[in-house]
C-alpha cells in the first residue's frame, strides 16, 4: 500500500502543503489557520491513516521532539519514579522520552550516550555512573543541551540536581546514636567512585567521629551492584558474628536484602539489629518493622531536570550560566532504629 504523504492531504482537500504541514505540526494558531480548517486537516490525516516522518521532519526542524535519560536501573524504585514524573512534563511540553539503564557500567554509559545523540534526540537527563567527566564536558562544548542528577560530577558549566548526601547521612546515624546504638555498621553499593554514595560515607564517618565513636573499617561493608543480593547475604552472616548492633544501609536495595537476611536468619528487628536506610520505599512505611529512612525530594528532583532541560530547549542552547541544586533529606524515624535496651546485655564486645 503507498505510504501516504503531505501532498495527499493537501490535494484531497484543495489546500497547500505548506499549510498541512503547518496544521500537523501544531503550527496552525501561530499561522492564522481557523480552528474549522485545522480540523478539517487533522480528520483528513485520520482517515487517510497518515503517519507522519519524524526522522524526516527532525532533520528538517533540526530537532526530534525526543528526550533522552540513562539511569544506572530503571527497575529501581528510585530511578522509576523520577523516569515517570520527568516523561509527564516532557510529554505536556510535546516531547517523547527514551529511557536506558547503565547498569552501572561506565562503558555501556558511554555507549548508550552515544547511541542517542546519534538518533537525534533533542537533550539527554543522565544520573552518572561516570567517574569521568571528559563525555559530558565534550557534550557541552559541542552545545548539546544536557542536565545530570543524582551523582554530581562536579562540572561547573553543566546542570546538576541532586541532594546534601553528606548532611543527610550524618542525621541519620546521629539519630541511631541518640538512640543508643553503638556498633553501627555501614553496607554501601559499589561501585566505590560513586560520588553522592562517597558523601554518604563521609556523613556516617562524621557522625560517628563526632559522637566519639571509634570507626572500625572491618563493619564498613562495599556490596557490588552486579550480585547484590548473594554478596549481602555473606557479608551480614559476617558483621554479625563481628557483634554490630545496628546496619546502615546507604540505598534502598541494600535496606531491602538486610530485611530479607534478617528474616531468613529469623533476627528480629530492631530488638537483635536496628536498621536505617537511606531512600524511602513504600514498603518501608507498610511493612513490620516500619523502616527508618532518609526520604529524597524524588518528586522536586525530576521536576527540576526536566524543567531545566526543556528551559535550555526552548532558549535554544542555554546562555545562562550552570546551575548545580543540593535539595535536602528528610530523615523519617520508624519501628527499625528503636534501640531496645536489653540489647546492652546480649552484646559480647567482640569487635
Ligand atoms: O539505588 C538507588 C540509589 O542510588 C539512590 O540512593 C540514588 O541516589 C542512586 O544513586
Amino acid at each position: 500500500m503507498k505510504k501516504v504523504v503531505l501532498n495527499d492531504i493537501a490535494v484531497s482537500l484543495g489546500v497547500s502543503k505548506a499549510l498541512v504541514s503547518m496544521v500537523l505540526n501544531h503550527q496552525g494558531d501561530k499561522n492564522g489557520i481557523s480552528k474549522a480548517t485545522q480540523e478539517r486537516v487533522w480528520l483528513k490525516a485520520k482517515e487517510l491513516n497518515y503517519i507522519p516522518n519524524h526522522i524526516a521532519r527532525g532533520l528538517r526542524l533540526g530537532k526530534s521532539m525526543m528526550i533522552g535519560l540513562i539511569v544506572p536501573d530503571i527497575a529501581n524504585i528510585f530511578f522509576s519514579r523520577i523516569a515517570r514524573i520527568i516523561e509527564d512534563i516532557a510529554n505536556k511540553a510535546g516531547y517523547n522520552l527514551i529511557i536506558s539503564s547503565s547498569d552501572e557500567n561506565i562503558e555501556r554509559e558511554l555507549q548508550l550516550i552515544r547511541k542517542f545523540t546519534e538518533r537525534q534526540v533533542d537533550g539527554l537527563i543522565v544520573a552518572s555512573t561516570q567517574s569521568t567527566k571528559a563525555e559530558f564536558v565534550q557534550l557541552k562544548n559541542d552545545g548539546f543541551p544536557i542536565v545530570l542528577i543524582d551523582r554530581s560530577l562536579n562540572i561547573n558549566d553543566i546542570d546538576y540536581i541532586g541532594v546534601d548526601n553528606t548532611e543527610g547521612s550524618f542525621h541519620a546515624v546521629n539519630h541511631l546514636i541518640k538512640e543508643g546504638f553503638r556498633k553501627i555498621a555501614l553496607l554501601k553499593p559499589g561501585p566505590a567512585h560513586l560520588r553522592n554514595l562517597r558523601d554518604r560515607e563521609a556523613g556516617y564517618r562524621k557522625a560517628l567521629k563526632n559522637s566519639g565513636i571509634r570507626i572500625n573499617e572491618r563493619i564498613i561493608r562495599e556490596i557490588p551492584f552486579t550480585n547484590l543480593d548473594t554478596k549481602a547475604e555473606d557479608e551480614l552472616d559476617e558483621l554479625m558474628k563481628l557483634g554490630i548492633d545496628a546496619i546502615f544501609a546507604i540505598n534502598n536495595r541494600l535496606a531491602v536484602s538486610t530485611l530479607q537476611f534478617a528474616r531468613k536468619r529469623n533476627i528480629n528487628i530492631p530488638e537483635q539489629l536496628g536498621l536505617i536506610t537511606f531512600d524511602d520505599l513504600d514498603l518501608f512505611e507498610i511493612g513490620h518493622p516500619t523502616v527508618s529512612a532518609v526520604s529524597q525530594p524524588v518528586n522536586q528532583i525530576a521536576e527540576a531536570a526536566a524543567n531545566k532541560l526543556l528551559d535550555i530547549l526552548r532558549l535554544d542552547r542555554s546562555v545562562k550560566s550552570a546551575q548545580h541544586f543540593l535539595l535536602s533529606t528528610k530523615f523519617i524515624p520508624r519501628e527499625s532504629s528503636v534501640y531496645v535496651s536489653q540489647n546492652a546485655e546480649m552484646l559480647s564486645e567482640v569487635l
